[in-house]
């Protein structure tokens, strides 16, 4: 592989909720996936994050294992409850003094931070006050909260991500009911998603307007996005695989690069999907100053007109499907992750080729990139050959996009540790490094010793 070059950023992600543990420690307030995976029947086996990796204790221990793998970035997420412990109002000091740790150890090593603001963990004050990101006043609440941690942490922090895959807070939390809040909904995720979009601004414009010119920093959006191929080279086909990217990723990117949704889905959603005001569009338009890009998988489309189901009004996934009129297949001829998710790199370097031609050159962050394995540790050693074989495909379908003209800068594997996957709890294993979560013990696998010298 040869296109990476010289300034290629390197890095491993994580999350605050699915590592952190202590979830109640030092000042911490409830979020929505505390609540949530503390009630029995909605989280596999019951499990939930109180403990998690115990990464809150364990910091130190783990900036070891990254400065020992060699990544010059790091991406993690701050958890807001640990900020303001009830969404707004009193900052608490103990939970910016976490973070002034972590931030200076890894600077200490090295190790760029690369922080994410919200990865889904919403204050419960703030879903109980007035539904979460379905009422208008989360823009504010969110704007201070990324304000307070701008002032905090900004003159050592240069790389901002606001929100990370608000199609998933949309559509999982608010329309097919799996994630936090929990609601089965048509139109709760397109209001949802307009509140997410207009929070991301808010953030935005406060960093470039109060911070930006003297900490010198940068501040994007990751969106996710899996790559849609049309089952056929039938028109209708190819088209709704178009359609089917603009619903996805469009959705949210559009805003973001033009200042407004996809035409397709102006005209199919209708009423559902709220309309931005010409100042909301300016502040939109823009508003990115990278493309951050999480990517897992790819799906076969077909089109569909879904007659039956819109004539009886069932909306059985909260408006995936429907709205697009697209039926998403899988190939069984494709190699699956213990998640059932198919293993295609070519999916990766079509959508990155889909980026650049969409959004124009933009500087492209893979964010999150990775599969779910299984790997116990055997007389010391972790292996896990799927994901080193995973790793190899999709980097060099990254290669091959940077040589074809992508404008891919950077890339983080998901994820540094094994942690808990949300909904479907500690069952799946995503690390590069195993953790025991009887012990904590942490072990590198195979794939972290790979990655450590591919990136060398
Ligand atoms: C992403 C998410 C991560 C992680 C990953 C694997 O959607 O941002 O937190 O869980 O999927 O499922």
């Amino acid at each position: 592989m040869k296109n990476f070059g010289k300034y290629f950023v390197w890095g491993v992600a994580t999350s605050a909720y699915q590592i952190e543990g202590a979830h109640d420690k030092d000042g911490k307030g409830v979020s929505i996936w505390d609540s949530f995976s503390n009630t029995p029947g909605n989280v596999m086996n019951d499990e939930n994050g109180n403990i998690a990796c115990d990464h809150y204790h364990k910091f130190e221990e783990d900036i070891n294992l990254l400065s020992e793998l060699g990544v010059k970035a790091y991406r993690f997420s701050i958890a807001w409850t640990r900020i303001l412990p009830y969404g707004k109002g009193e900052i608490n000091q103990k939970g910016i003094d976490f973070y002034n740790r972590i931030i200076d150890l890894l600077l200490e090593k090295g190790i760029t931070p690369w922080v994410t603001l919200y990865h889904w963990d919403l204050p419960q004050n703030l879903q109980d006050e007035y539904e979460g990101w379905l009422g208008r006043q989360i823009i504010k609440d969110f704007a201070y909260f990324a304000d307070v941690c701008f002032q905090a942490f900004g003159d050592r922090v240069r790389h901002w991500i606001t929100l990370n895959e608000p199609w998933v807070v949309a559509i999982l939390g608010y329309g097919q009911a799996v994630f936090p809040p929990a609601i089965t909904s048509n139109s709760a995720p397109y209001l949802a998603g307009h509140h997410l979009l207009l929070a991301h601004a808010e953030a935005v414009e406060i960093y470039r307007k109060k911070y930006q010119k003297d900490q010198g920093g940068l501040i994007g959006i990751t969106n996710n996005c899996d790559w849609r191929e049309p089952v056929d080279q039938k028109s209708e086909n190819k088209e709704a695989a178009e359609r089917a990217l603009e619903f996805f990723l469009g959705w949210f990117a559009d805003p973001v690069y033009f200042g407004n949704y996809p035409a397709s889905m102006i005209d199919r959603v209708g009423d559902r999907l709220p309309s931005f005001t010409e100042e909301e569009k300016t502040k939109l338009k823009g508003s990115s100053d990278f493309f951050g890009l999480n990517h897992y998988t790819t799906m076969m489309v077909e089109n569909d007109d879904h007659t039956i189901i819109r004539e009886q009004n069932v909306y059985g996934n909260g408006g995936i499907s429907e709205d697009q009129d697209v039926i998403l297949h899988t190939d069984p001829a494709w190699d699956k992750t213990t998640m059932g998710w198919s293993i295609v790199p070519w999916g990766c370097r079509k959508l990155l080729l889909w980026i650049n031609q969409r959004y124009g050159l933009v500087d492209i962050y893979i964010t999150e990139n990775g599969c779910s394995f299984d790997a116990e540790v055997e007389d010391g050693q972790s292996h896990d050959p799927g994901r080193v074989e995973f790793l190899k495909g999709y980097l060099e379908a990254c290669d091959e996009a940077i040589g074809e003209g992508a404008n891919l800068k950077g890339y983080f594997a998901w994820s540094f540790l094994d942690n808990f996957e949300w909904a479907l709890g500690y069952s799946k294993r995503f690390g590069i490094v195993h953790v025991d979560y009887d012990t904590l013990v942490r072990t590198p696998k195979e794939s972290y010793y790979w990655y450590r010298d591919f990136i060398k």
